[in-house]
């Protein structure tokens, strides 16, 4: 049974490593074509008129596209779109920055971990 705990151990460590979810880009495709494509490109680095593009959000500062005319509540946010910042974001949009243009929440962790690691593949 050794290599069989061993494998268990290893999964483990890699789940804490990668957060606390095992992240699927896949699903999170879908998710964002369910509920937040309706408002965001990512094809194009180009914003909507609905909403800033998020191609290439992942590691972008907050608020920095020049096409965008994001809320002040958003703007007054330093640093950069890391996964911990899109993870509070995304729960609750409107704890994190009350004022924000922004209301769609994914209150599932394990969904918007899926997005999250979609929104990386978006460069
Ligand atoms: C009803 C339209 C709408 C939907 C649906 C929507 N968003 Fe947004 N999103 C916005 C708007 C508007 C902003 C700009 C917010 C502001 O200026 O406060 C924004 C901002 C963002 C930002 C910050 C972008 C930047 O350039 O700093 C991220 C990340 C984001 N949304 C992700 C998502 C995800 C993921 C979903 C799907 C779960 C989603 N949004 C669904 C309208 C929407």
């Amino acid at each position: 049974m050794r290599p069989t705990i061993a494998a268990a151990v290893l999964a483990l460590s890699l789940t804490a490593a990668s957060g606390a979810y095992a992240q699927d880009a896949v699903a999170g495709k879908t998710t964002f074509a369910g509920r937040c494509a309706a408002c965001h490109q990512v094809e194009a680095a180009k914003s909507g008129p609905m909403a800033p593009s998020l191609k290439g959000v992942f590691g972008r500062k907050i608020a920095s596209l020049t096409d965008f005319n994001y809320s002040d509540a958003l703007k007054a946010k330093t640093g950069k779109w890391t996964a911990a910042e899109l993870d509070t974001y995304l729960a609750s949009p409107l704890k994190y920055a009350p004022g924000t243009k922004m209301f769609m929440a994914i209150t599932d962790a394990a969904d918007r971990a899926n997005v999250i690691a979609y929104l990386k593949t978006v460069k």
